[in-house]
């Protein structure tokens, strides 16, 4: 078992006084754990992203970190340096006049060098593949160029803790797949993911655990597979199932020796699931004659 690094204890949250946003909220997250917050819109997805990050000053309940309570609301100094968050609207998070800048901001503010920060940021921008955008004023910039460029500045701080509201809405195929692959390269270096999303697609293909949101609880939260193939599950919480399971699901009825393999959570490993399905069945006819 991993270290646990953060963990919520009956968190509750309201913005208004008469209406809790979340509400008896429990989640334990470990060093290099994937977890996707799946719900619908308006579930309380982003709440739970700046409530995990101490941003907010919980109604009730408690956030420890490694074991120690931590403060929570404005101050949050306790969190600050290990718990990055994506912000689902990126306006909300670029600030300083140039790309370059705003990704060097963080390594600054630490009490790296300018030069050195600015090298460091440049590094990052092309691991992003977003090295031609280092020049260009943070306010001209297409949202899903924001969004990348906001998740370059997180990165290069190298929190132990990320916390990602929708990070892939507005991406485009290839930032998408970069995404994943940077997200992939962290648990290398041990660092934790949270991510939120409506994707079941998403979360099959990325998430080791699933917590499915709904009215600002969480109705379950388990193994990712096992959760994301419960129709109902996620039918009750107005999301629909990831598309590769639908289909694997379906070839699963007609060859039912195909239960006991892994599900596809691409069209790639779907693909692959229909081959394997298809070469065993012409085995099964050159035996049969
Ligand atoms: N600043 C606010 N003041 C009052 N109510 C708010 C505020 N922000 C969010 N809410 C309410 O809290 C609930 C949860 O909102 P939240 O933004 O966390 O949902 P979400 O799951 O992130 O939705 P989406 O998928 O649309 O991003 C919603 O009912 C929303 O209307
Ligand atoms: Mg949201």
């Amino acid at each position: 078992m991993s270290t646990v690094l953060l963990e919520a204890h009956g968190v509750g949250y309201r913005y208004a006084a008469d209406r809790f946003a979340l509400r008896d909220i429990s989640l334990r997250i470990g060093a290099r754990d994937r977890l996707a917050v799946l719900g619908a819109n308006g579930a309380g997805k982003s709440t739970l992203l700046l409530a995990l990050a101490g941003m907010l000053p919980l109604a009730e309940g408690q956030l420890l970190w490694e074991g120690q309570a931590v403060r929570t609301g404005k101050s949050r100094s306790s969190l600050r340096d290990k718990v990055g968050v994506l912000l689902q609207d990126p306006e909300d998070q670029l600030f300083a006049p140039t790309v370059e800048q705003d990704v060097a901001f963080g390594l600054v503010q630490r009490g790296m060098p300018d030069n050195t920060a600015v090298g460091v940021a440049r590094a990052a921008l092309e691991h992003q593949r977003i090295s031609h955008l280092a020049g260009r004023p943070v306010h001209q910039l297409s949202l899903g160029e924001k969004k990348r460029v906001a998740l370059a500045g997180l990165l290069v701080v190298r929190p132990a803790l990320l916390l990602l509201d929708e990070p892939t809405a507005g991406l485009d195929h290839e930032g998408t797949e970069t995404l994943i692959e940077s997200l992939g390269s962290l648990r290398a270096d041990n660092v934790a993911v949270v991510l939120s999303t409506h994707d079941a697609n998403l979360a099959a293909r990325w998430a080791t655990s699933v917590a499915i949101l709904d009215a600002g609880r969480i109705t379950v939260q388990g193994d990712s597979q096992q959760i994301l193939s419960d129709r109902s599950v996620l039918k009750n919480a107005r999301l629909s199932p990831p598309l590769t399971y639908i289909a694997a699901a379906a070839l699963q009825e007609l060859f039912p020796s195909s239960k006991t393999w892994k599900l596809p959570t691409t069209p790639p490993e779907l693909e692959e699931y229909i081959r394997r399905i298809a070469t065993s069945q012409r085995g099964y006819a050159a035996e049969s004659h």
